[in-house]
């Protein structure tokens, strides 16, 4: 199958980053949000890193502008009707998915794919919900999707192979890193990096270092790009807990469970990066570590 028109259902911290993306590799995009604040705030963040991009000479205007021109904001589902693929990046949360993918099947053309970019939910209890099993799968990117190399193409118990050769093109089309894997929960990456981010929230809690030392610890000693706190807080603690708590359901794991202080940030809406604070503080130049149970 082809691919021209690419729908993004969400133009959030991952939304935005998956039309850009699909917009650099040339698919016409149309990208929805469920308020004008937060579509102008989605394609503001596109602009943004556009104009880096250009500032730093890696792309010319006329490029920067062509990407732009290849991305339609709405806030009209109707707009994905003519859609080869449509990929969600709402909320991570089943009910809210469900009922976005009942309204997008009885809209979108018969013979589009559905992709669904959940960390944790089952895809096919979303498959389900469509009258297109065979052509629903998981696409899971990573954050910043304009920078990780990683797509995680998910095949569900229904998800024909037509519409893994469809995901898995698409990935590389978009110049992805592509790696299949099954329907369980967390697929690959998330099954190891969430305990592991959980762990340096427990270690915090149990003293074993200050919110900084834990980073530096982990960047310095383990050559991560990024300390798991801060790691955290760009995932998005919200998330984070979303997924530690349909991991722990699935797993019955006591390391998949959400500590008590990220569940005390995510109370106080702290979100991390996208919030303005959750380990660190965001508001000033370079972010400042806060005591998290302040
Ligand atoms: N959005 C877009 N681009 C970004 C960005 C952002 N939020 N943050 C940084 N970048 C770009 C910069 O513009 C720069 O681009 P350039 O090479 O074209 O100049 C490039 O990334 C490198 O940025 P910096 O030099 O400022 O910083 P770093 O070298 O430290 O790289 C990083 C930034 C790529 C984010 C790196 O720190 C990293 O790889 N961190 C780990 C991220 C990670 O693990 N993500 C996965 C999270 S898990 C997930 O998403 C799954 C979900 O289900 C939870």
């Amino acid at each position: 199958m082809e691919l021209e028109k690419v729908g993004v259902a969400g133009c959030g911290l991952m939304g935005h980053g998956i039309a850009q993306a699909s917009a650099e590799a040339g698919y016409e995009v149309v990208v929805s949000e469920v308020s004008q604040e937060a579509l102008d705030k989605g394609i503001g963040k596109i602009e943004k890193q556009l104009a880096k991009g250009v500032e730093k000479g890696k792309v010319d205007q006329a490029d920067a502008d062509a990407v732009l021109g290849r991305i339609q904001g709405t806030l009209d589902t109707g707009d994905f009707a003519d859609c080869d693929l449509v990929i969600e990046a709402v909320t991570e949360d089943l009910p809210t998915k469900l009922e976005l993918w009942k309204e997008l099947d009885g809209i979108v053309k018969e013979d589009a794919c559905f992709a669904t970019n959940t960390s944790s939910l089952p895809v096919a209890e979303q498959a389900a919900a469509t009258g297109r099993p065979g052509r629903f799968l998981g696409l899971h990117f990573f954050n910043p999707v304009q920078r990780m190399p990683l797509l995680e193409v998910i095949e569900a118990d229904d998800t024909e192979t037509g519409t893994m050769e469809v995901g898995v093109g698409f990935g590389e089309s978009l110049g992805k890193t592509v790696v299949e894997t099954k329907d369980k929960p967390g697929f690959i990456v998330n099954r190891l990096l969430v305990p592991y981010l959980l762990d340096g929230i427990r270690g915090y809690e149990e003293g074993i270092g200050s919110v900084e030392e834990i980073d530096i610890a982990m960047k310095a000693g383990a050559g991560h790009p990024m300390g798991p706190l801060t790691l955290c807080d760009v995932v998005g603690l919200d998330t984070l807990a979303s997924i530690a708590g349909v991991m722990y359901e699935a797993f019955g794991e006591s390391r998949f469970e959400a500590p008590a202080t990220l569940q005390k940030l995510v109370a106080d809406g702290h979100y991390g990066v996208k919030s303005g604070r959750g380990f660190y503080d965001y508001s000033g130049d370079a972010p400042v570590a806060v005591d998290p149970g302040s």
